[in-house]
C-alpha cells in the first residue's frame, strides 16, 4: 500500500511532521517520503538560488554552476518552483524526456555538494545562458 506523502498531510508540514521525515524510514510509521522536485539543464551557468530561499527543509545543494535537490530530503512542497526565473524545476515525473539523467544527477550529486540555504547572486552572465541548448556539458562538479 501506497503511503500518504507528508506534505500531503491534512495540517500541513508542521515541525512534528518534519520531525517525523527526517527520522529513518523505518519509524516513519504511516508516512512516506514523497516524490521529488528536480532541477534540470537550465539552471547551469544561471544559478539565480531564489529556489533555496523558499525551500522550508533546506534541500538544495551547491555545485560550482549548478544547484540539485536531495530526493530523500524534498516534501514535494512544489514552492520552489515559481521562484525559479528560467524554470529549471520540475516534478521528477514530469522532467523532460531528453532531461531524465538530471534526476539521477541531483540525486548523485546532493551527496558532495554542501546544502545553501540562502540566496546569493546570480552567476555573471546568467540572462545569456537561459535557454541556451548544450549546456550540460557545462556543468562542473
Ligand atoms: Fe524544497 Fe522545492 Fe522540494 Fe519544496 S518542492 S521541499 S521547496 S526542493
Ligand atoms: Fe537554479 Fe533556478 Fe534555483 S536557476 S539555482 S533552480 S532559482
Amino acid at each position: 500500500m501506497v503511503k500518504p506523502c507528508i506534505a500531503n498531510s491534512p495540517a500541513g508540514v508542521s515541525p512534528t511532521l518534519l520531525t517525523v521525515y527526517h527520522s529513518p524510514p523505518e519509524t516513519r510509521g504511516n508516512w512516506s517520503s514523497c516524490m521529488a522536485y528536480v532541477v534540470t539543464e537550465n539552471c547551469i551557468n544561471c544559478k539565480h538560488t531564489d529556489c533555496v530561499d523558499v525551500c522550508p527543509v533546506d534541500c538544495f545543494h551547491e555545485g560550482p554552476n549548478f544547484l540539485v535537490i536531495d530526493p530523500d530530503e524534498c516534501i514535494d512542497c512544489t514552492l520552489c518552483v515559481p521562484e525559479c526565473p528560467v524554470n529549471a524545476i520540475f516534478a521528477e515525473d514530469e522532467v523532460p524526456a531528453d532531461q531524465a539523467e538530471f534526476i539521477e544527477l541531483n540525486a548523485e550529486l546532493c551527496k558532495s555538494w554542501p546544502v545553501l540555504t540562502e540566496k546569493r547572486p546570480a552567476l555573471p552572465d546568467a540572462d545569456e545562458w537561459d535557454g541556451k541548448p548544450g549546456k550540460r556539458d557545462l556543468l562542473q562538479r
